[in-house]
């Protein structure tokens, strides 16, 4: 069978080199890739929003699955032209896609079906905003309704800083279109957690849980960024909270999905916090975590050609249980001097393993393969990970293989996990 992985991160990466691993795939085609994929797929020259071009691409080549990695094209309605053509594709359509791609979408609809999440307020104009913030007491988050590359929540700590939050939004649009609606909402305090789960619409079956950092600094302090690193499993997702997140937020979200006449097929994200009244929803995505694909993907057993294929045929009940390695998985993300601020790029990159092997395995982000030469091209260049049987194992052996790998103004954080060796320890 031939797939398409549609995208160009750590994150494509990966599902590339787990889709690799089915028997039944003999081909694989990454639009645009990285230096990384270059080496385990065709890189096509198309980039990921370029729709039609994707879908024509699909056809001319007879690709029998379309698998989509980013955001972006999900909401530019990706789903929906490949459908259309008859061309099958894993993942959801742009109305399924307003969970994330609209804050205000989501919010409303946890709301209207009872998913446990933060109070919220919507504002249209930045007067009636700014006027809300005095009356709230701190910290609140601020978000941006539509897509805002991650960057979109901001946590305040008092009205000087609401004030000065919304005008960027609202006034100076940071974000474009994406912030003329935004939402105010109260601070949750708890442990963050990420739970991706399958679904063809009828049945949804979640992912291990795992965890990333999203802080650019040790001790989980600086600027946010795409994600720092991740582990798998969690021992903070104990089977009494899955439970909860499978009975309050998973079932129903499927149930609400259905009730408002949209069929959901691919995969649902879930961003909680773990807060002393239970699991809460801080935002879904609809697509696999970057760079949380990475730590659980490679523990995950059952062939996910197969899985994606049930999604797309909406036959997902008959996969049963999903096999998974017993094994802890930990990434370290190697990024680019500067990241997540102004960084360079076209460094070489020197001392990569030869090879991966079944514990140790680097994942590409941002990189290019050039005259026989990886070299930087992006903030997060790589996602190094480690797998062995428990966290800390895990961990000792990704940061051998990040000790080995050099260049220039390399920058990666010396405590991933800390939060879960903490919890042991006490
Ligand atoms: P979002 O884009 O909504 O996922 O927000 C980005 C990040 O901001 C989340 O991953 C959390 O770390 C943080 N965050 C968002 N909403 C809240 C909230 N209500 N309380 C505490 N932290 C939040
Ligand atoms: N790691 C967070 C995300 O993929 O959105």
């Amino acid at each position: 069978m031939k797939v398409l992985v549609v995208g160009s991160g750590g994150r494509e990466h990966t599902l590339i080199w787990k889709l690799k691993q089915s028997k039944k795939v003999d081909n694989i085609f990454c639009a645009p890739g990285n230096g990384g994929i270059s080496k385990i797929a065709k890189c096509v020259n198309i980039k990921a929003d370029n729709i039609r071009a994707l879908a024509d691409f699909a056809a001319r080549n007879k690709i029998h699955l379309t698998v989509v990695g980013p955001e972006a094209p999900l909401a530019a309605g990706i789903a929906d032209e490949f459908t259309k053509r008859k061309l099958k594709v894993f993942a959801p359509d742009k109305s399924a896609s307003q969970l994330e791609s609209s804050k205000v979408f989501s919010k409303e609809f946890m709301r209207k079906y009872h998913i446990p999440t933060a109070a919220f307020k919507v504002f249209t104009t930045a007067a009636e905003a700014i006027g809300f913030c005095r009356t709230v007491e701190y910290p609140v988050v601020i978000k941006a309704d539509g897509l805002a590359a991650g960057k979109g929540a901001v946590v305040v700590k008092n009205a000087e800083q609401a004030t000065a939050t919304i005008e960027n939004m609202m006034v100076k649009k940071q974000f474009g279109s994406a912030g003329d609606t935004i939402l105010v909402e109260s601070f949750l305090q708890g442990q963050e957690i990420s739970v991706m789960a399958l679904t063809d619409g009828k049945t949804i079956v979640p992912l291990l849980a795992s965890q990333d950092h999203k802080q650019a600094f040790d001790g989980d302090r600086g600027p946010n960024t795409g994600g720092m690193g991740a582990y798998c499993p969690t021992g903070f997702a104990t089977d009494e909270i899955m439970t909860r997140i499978n009975d309050y937020v998973l079932a129903p979200t499927l149930s609400g999905l259905n009730k408002e006449g949209i069929t959901y097929k691919g995969v649902l994200y879930a961003g909680l916090m773990i807060t002393p009244g239970g699991p809460k929803v801080l935002e879904y995505n609809c697509r696999f975590g970057d760079p949380e694909t990475q730590v659980v993907l490679p523990l995950l057993r059952t062939d996910l050609y197969e899985l994606m294929m049930a999604v797309v045929n909406r036959k997902l009940a008959s996969i049963g249980q999903l096999s998974w390695r017993n094994d802890s998985a930990a990434c370290v993300v190697m990024a680019s001097k500067g990241y997540p601020g102004n960084y360079t790029t076209g460094v070489k990159i020197g001392g990569l393993p030869n090879k991966d092997d079944n514990n140790c395995v680097v994942f590409h982000a941002g990189t290019v393969y050039k005259n026989s030469q990886y070299m930087t091209s992006g903030g997060r260049v790589l996602g190094v990970v480690g797998l062995d049987k428990n966290l800390q194992l895990a961990l000792n052996r990704a940061y051998r293989t990040v000790n080995k790998i050099k260049f220039e103004g390399a920058r990666y954080r010396k405590d991933i996990g800390f939060r879960v060796l903490n919890l042991k320890r006490k």
